[in-house]
Formats: C-alpha cells, structure tokens, sequence
C-alpha cells in the first residue's frame, strides 16, 4: 500500500501537481482501498496508455464477480442500476462497438463544426447579460450555464427543464463514492433523471425533430438500433459526461490562465493560438483527473507487479498529463507547447467521443472571454477559492472576476 491517501490525493484541488508528482515517484502502480476493495491506480504516462489500450481489462463490471468491483448491493443500488446498464463506458467489444457506431456519427468534428455559430451565440448571449456590471462568477455566469445549454440544444431538451437535470447530475456525482446506505438521494435523482429520459424518448418518437434525441431514436445501422434501455443509458452519459467535464475546463482553463498573465497576455495578442492553448489547458487542468474504472480480466503482470483477476485499475490522469517521461517541465503552463499528445480524453476505444465538441466549447468560451472582457482579472486571493469537497473531480465553486 501507498503512503499516500485517497482523500488526501483528492484534497489537494487548487495545487494538485506536488500529491501527483509524489505519487507518480513513489510507485508506478499505487495500490489504495476504495469502498472496501482494493484498487490500483497507475501514475505515469506509459503506465496510463498501457492499460487504457489493453484487452485484457474490462469497463464491464458485470463481468467479473460482485465481490471483486468494490459493488456490495447496497453500494450498487446507489450505483444507477439502470443508467450505468449498458452505455458506452460500462461496455467492450462487440457491444462497446454497435452501441458507439450507432452514435458517433453526431460527433465527428465536421458535425460539430456546424455547432460554431450557435455555440458563439449562447456565449455572446450569457456576456450580454454581465458585461455593464464589471464582475461575475465565472462558474455561475459561463462555465455552467454554456456547457448546459450546448448539450441540451443538441438533444433537444427544452430550456425550462435545464435546470432539473444539472440538479440531478449534481446529487448523483456527490453520492457516487458514498458509503454503503448513503447513496439513497443519488439514486432517487437517478429515478426521476430516468423518467424524465423516458418522456422526452416518447416525445420525440411521436415527435421527431432536427435533433440528437430524435436521430438516436431513429438511428440505424446495418438493421440494427438502440433499444430502450440502451437509448435511456446513452442520453444519460452523454447529458452527464457532455457538461460536468466542460465546466471544468471552462473554468480551472480561465483560473489557470489569470494565474499566468505571461499566457494570457500570448493569448489576447494572437487568437490563432487558441487550438493550442486549449490543448495546454486541457493537459494542465486535466479537467477529468482519474480515468473510469477497469477490471483485469486475468492475472496481469505489470511494471514488477501482478494485478489479479477481478481487480480493479484506475489512471490518474492528472499525474499522466505532468508526468516529466512524456512532458518537459510538465508543471509549467505553455500554450505553445509542442508534442501535446494529452490524456485529458483518455486514450483507445473510450477515447471521449465528446472531445471535438468540448475542444469548440473550451474554444468560443475561452477566446470569447478574452476578447470581450480585454480587463478580466481575478476578483480575490486564488488561495481562497472554494472547491468543491471530496471526489476525483476538481470542480471550483466559483470564480469571482471583474472586467
Ligand atoms: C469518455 C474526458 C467532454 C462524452 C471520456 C473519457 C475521458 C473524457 C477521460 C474516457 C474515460 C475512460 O476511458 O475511462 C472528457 C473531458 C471533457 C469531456 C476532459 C471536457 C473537457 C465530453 C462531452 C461529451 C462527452 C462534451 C458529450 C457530449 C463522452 C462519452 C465517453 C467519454 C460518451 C465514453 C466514450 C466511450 O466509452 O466510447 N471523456 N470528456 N465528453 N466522453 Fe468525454
């Protein structure tokens, strides 16, 4: 075992990069206890592409015993039995693949290219709104509502009911990792979050529209399309995976760039550097700091040790993304940097099927702050931002600028 805690890893959320660093030097796989099981979680680069390509582990929990996944029943009941069935996350070949073929096609960045106009104008909207007061909560007045708005107009979702799902979205992340018996409220808000699915599927069955939900419902490949289930699992993921993750790039990317005038300063001086900057942003923040969860499906030996059948790896991302092997002076913040070749989506099969439309989201949401707001500059001491306690995420509870 480690010396290092899991709480203590995930305390560490405005300068997480000494833990990981620490981690990263002491073992290449550190072993913790996560909700009563064992689990391994692999620091470096190489350790993190290893195992994100390799067969021989599983996303499928089902596939190993009970026992073995850290899911006695009463932590799984807290575990969205439904929504967590079959989605592409929970899934391998054969199955990881219909059900990504069926969906990857809205996702291709010519696809969300086509999103530019209308992105910029949710952006421009929400700036609209705050300009003339000279301050904001960054998180409150962009980095949440943007994200939100972008997935629901891609689904269809309508904008009174926005709202409930953040709510939702939110009680459900705060109660994965709970101690037995304490998932109850994530699973009730999992409960409606399904039932409000299922309606919006019915609607637009009845109702097709020029939207994501209505093409999911139609879709078909080669014969082939989602059931209900699968349907309901898939809009779930992609309402859940598609703004949490963007929400922290929008705002830890703008954090991390006021605390680094210098980069800012690049910046405002030459928009073309913006593909390149959010890429930086995106390795810097790593905006989703352990990869999900994996299997082995045998006995596996790796870097001098043996992880066995059933037990659990997990890839801190973070640590991969400022691991010195793969990245020179891996803590500096360089928006031109070059070789960026980041983990922050993961890597192999899994690999964000969200990444071309969070890069134009971090993108507009960026350039567009630093364009319209020439004098943003943090509102208070960066030391005394509050973020959000416990998890794996790093997620500020605000931002306070002015302009
Ligand atoms: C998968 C990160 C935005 C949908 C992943 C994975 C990572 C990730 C690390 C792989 C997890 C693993 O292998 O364990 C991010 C980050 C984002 C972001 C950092 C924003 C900055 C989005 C958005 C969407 C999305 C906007 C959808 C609209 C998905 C889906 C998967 C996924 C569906 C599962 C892909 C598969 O298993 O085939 N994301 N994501 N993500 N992401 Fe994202």
């Amino acid at each position: 075992m480690t010396q290092i805690s899991l709480s203590e890893l995930f305390s560490h959320k405005h300068n997480p990069y000494p833990i990981y660093a620490q981690l990263r030097e002491q073992v290449p796989l550190a072993r913790f206890r996560w909700m009563g099981t064992d689990m391994w979680l692999l620091a470096g680069y190489d350790q993190a592409t290893t195992i994100l390509k390799d067969p021989r582990f599983t996303m499928d929990w089902q596939k190993v015993q009970p026992a073995q996944t850290g899911r006695s029943d009463d932590v799984a009941s807290s575990y969205m039995p439904l929504a967590w069935s079959k989605h592409l996350l929970n899934t391998d070949p054969p199955d990881h693949t219909r059900l990504r073929t069926l969906v990857s096609k809205a996702f291709i960045p010519r696809m969300i290219e086509q999103l530019r106009p209308r992105i910029q104008q949710l952006m421009d909207g929400l700036l609209d709104t705050v300009q003339a007061q000279g301050e904001m909560d960054l998180v409150a007045g962009v980095a949440v509502p943007l994200p939100i708005a972008v997935i629901s107009d891609l689904l269809g979702i309508p904008v009174e009911d926005r709202k409930l799902f953040r709510t939702w979205t939110q009680i459900i992340v705060q109660s994965q990792g709970a101690a037995p018996g304490q998932g109850a409220s994530g699973l009730e808000a999992e409960k409606a979050f399904v039932r409000y699915i299922k309606t919006l599927i019915t609607n637009k069955s009845a109702h097709p529209d020029n939207d994501l939900t209505s093409q999911l419902v139609l879709a078909e490949e080669a014969g082939d399309r989602l059931n209900e289930d699968e349907l309901i699992s898939m809009i779930f993921l992609l309402i859940t995976a598609g703004h949490e993750t963007t929400v922290n790039l929008i705002a830890n990317g703008m954090l991390a760039l006021l605390e680094h005038p210098d980069q800012m300063r690049l910046l405002c001086a030459d928009s073309s550097l913006l593909p390149g900057a959010v890429e930086e942003l995106l390795r810097y923040t790593s905006p989703v700091t352990l990869s999900g969860p994996r299997w082995a499906l045998e006995d596996v030996s790796l870097y001098g040790q043996v992880i066995h059948k059933g037990e659990m790896v997990r890839c801190a991302l973070l640590a991969a993304n400022t691991d010195p092997q793969q990245f020179p002076d891996p803590d500096v913040l360089d928006i031109l940097r070059r070789e960026n070749q980041h983990v922050a989506f993961g890597k192999g099969i899994h690999f964000c099927l969200g990444a071309p439309l969070a890069r134009l989201e971090g993108q507009i949401a960026i350039g567009t702050l630093l364009r319209r707001l020439p004098h943003l500059r943090l509102a208070c001491d960066p030391q005394q931002l509050t973020w959000k306690e416990g998890g794996s995420l790093r997620n500020l509870v605000s931002l306070p600028v002015t302009f």
